[in-house]
């Protein structure tokens, strides 16, 4: 069963200066919602109930969000904002969330072995990136759809999207033989490849389910692009020795670490708001 899900969140947010100055680029909303409650409304609806964040200096109203605000409960009782909370009162009174810092950036790879000490070593976990925002209107949820693959090949797997070439650079990127619909062997990765020299243009999007043995591999890799430990490079490794899968999810992802992904969230929503009223 997963049920605990990673959230790295230790990340300065540099790209939405001056707004991340002192404000977590997690927090950022989409609409009325802070860009983290999305990824945890989806880790819940995969089933998980234990919310396993990382953070770092400055990310203190991530932990508020998750708490109850005794002053506001009591200023807003009675009032037409009370229901405003409803979501949000749910997602504290059915999960468990747990933090730790990273204290240094040395990379998303450092980012997931901090989180050993909140996710355990006994069971599979899974890990949101919260500025890639994930829906899937049709149906299930990605990272419901990877728990369901999961259970069919209990190995880590990775949400892949294809993207223009010209892109491949900002991404992790897979190379891997198709074994069914959508369902990718991994035989090699790389994390953001020059242009001429990406094995694919299948790149890797903030999901991903890991086994926890994946915390020795990481233990044992050498930082590698832009001297970080990349859970790219570790999963690569896992890979030539194990079994990675890579699943072209449905639905579609907002990479709202950029500006324009961010807009193009926001008008999805509103469109969405729009269109129940
Ligand atoms: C991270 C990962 C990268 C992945 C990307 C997805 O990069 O290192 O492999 O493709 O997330 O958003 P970042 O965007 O944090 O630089």
């Amino acid at each position: 069963m997963i049920t605990k899900c990673l959230f790295p969140a230790a990340g300065y947010g540099t790209r939405f200066l001056p707004a991340t100055k002192a404000m977590p680029k997690e927090m950022l909303p989409i609409l009325t919602k802070p860009l983290i409650q999305y990824g945890v409304e989806e880790a819940m609806d995969a089933g998980c109930n234990v919310m396993a964040i990382i953070t770092g200096r400055g990310k203190r109203s991530i932990t508020d969000h998750f708490d109850i605000s005794y002053e506001l409960e009591h200023q807003i009782k009675d009032t037409s904002k009370d229901k405003m909370l409803d979501g949000i009162r749910e997602i504290i009174q059915k999960c468990t969330f747990t933090y730790t810092r990273q204290n240094e950036m040395k990379g998303l790879g450092d980012a997931i072995y901090k989180g050993n000490v909140l996710v355990g070593f006994s069971n599979p976990f899974a890990v949101v990136l919260a500025d890639d925002l994930c829906v899937n209107p049709e149906g299930d949820g990605v990272l419901k759809q990877m728990v369901n693959l999961y259970n069919k090949y209990k190995c880590c797997i990775v949400a892949i999207m294809e993207v223009p070439h010209e892109d491949v650079y900002k991404y992790g990127v897979i190379e891997g033989s198709e074994i069914e619909d959508g369902v990718f062997m991994v035989s090699n990765m790389v994390e953001k490849p020059d242009i001429d020299k990406a094995p694919s243009n299948l790149a890797v999007i903030g999901r991903y389910i890991l086994t926890p043995d994946i915390f020795d591999v990481i233990k044992n890799t050498k930082p590698g692009k832009n001297g970080e430990l990349q859970i790219t490079d570790a999963l690569c490794e896992h890979a030539k020795k194990g079994m990675v899968i890579a699943y072209k999810f449905k639905g579609k992802r907002f990479d709202c670490g950029s500006v324009e992904g961010f807009v193009e969230a926001t008008n999805y929503f509103y469109n969405l708001e729009q269109a129940k009223n």
